[in-house]
């Protein structure tokens, strides 16, 4: 693999910005940022999109004209920056879609408050739940979500928590492909919604 050149990157991620934003740090929360991610990661990720491998209606397009080269140039351009931090995750609102004149059965269910979240997210980062065969996410990710640049295993910290929402979603519909056998998929499936809320709160305060 050819090391890429992060200054010829930097004009060749020029069209990238408007979604990825400035050095790689999207303020919107469903654009995932692309700053101090591996550049091996980011390689296979727009080789994946170029393939249809891994699918996104901007994302395909995108990658369509990008030569090897471009791709590697690109990585390390944003390899090279740094991520920035997160404020605290929002709960969404409540369904809208609910009948608001229906009376509850039972009182409705409380849900957990957002430390509460984290708290859960954090604890099965570390320790997974055996039980149900869930692997913890710091085997591959690291103690700090710092990931693993030559096993190309993505770092996670301070990613938008909506992203990674969407990401362990779409790995437990199946809707997003992956590049590295199945590991995802099969940790996604076992999840619960709650669960993947928990982790991404937590893993986007990292
Ligand atoms: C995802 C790179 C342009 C929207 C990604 C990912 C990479 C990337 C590497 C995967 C990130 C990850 O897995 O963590 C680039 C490059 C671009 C570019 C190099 C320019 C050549 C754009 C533009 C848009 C966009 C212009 C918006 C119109 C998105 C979205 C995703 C994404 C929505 C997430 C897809 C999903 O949910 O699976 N991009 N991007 N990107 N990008 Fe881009
Ligand atoms: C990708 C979360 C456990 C290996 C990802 C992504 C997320 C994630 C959010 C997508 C990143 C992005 O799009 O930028 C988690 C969580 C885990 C976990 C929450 C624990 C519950 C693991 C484990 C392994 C692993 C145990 C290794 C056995 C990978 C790999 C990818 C990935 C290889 C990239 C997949 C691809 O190329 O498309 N993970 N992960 N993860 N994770 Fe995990």
């Amino acid at each position: 693999h050819a090391e890429g050149n992060p200054r010829a990157g930097k004009d060749k991620a020029a069209a990238c910005n408007s979604c990825h934003g400035d050095n790689g740090n999207s303020m919107a929360p469903n654009f995932p940022k692309l700053a101090q991610q591996h550049a091996s990661y980011l390689a296979k990720q727009l080789l994946a999109f170029k393939s249809g491998a891994r699918n996104d209606p901007m994302m395909s397009a995108m990658a369509l004209p990008l030569s090897d080269g471009d791709m590697a140039d690109i990585a390390a351009y944003y390899a090279a920056q740094k991520i920035s931090a997160n404020a605290m995750p929002v709960l969404p609102p409540p369904d809208e879609d609910e009948d608001e004149d229906e009376q509850p059965a039972a009182a409705p269910v409380k849900s957990k408050s957002v430390p509460e979240l984290i708290a859960q997210g954090s604890d099965l980062y570390r320790n997974g739940d055996r039980q149900r065969e869930v692997s913890a996410c710091i085997a591959c990710h690291g103690p700090f979500g710092e990931g693993n640049q030559p096993a190309a295993f993505p770092a996670l910290f301070s990613q938008h928590a909506d992203y990674l929402i969407k990401a362990l979603t779409d790995f437990k519909t199946g809707a997003r492909g992956n590049t590295s056998e199945n590991m995802m998929h099969m940790i996604a499936r076992k999840m619960t919604d709650e669960e993947i809320r928990a982790v991404a709160y937590h893993i986007s305060m990292m």
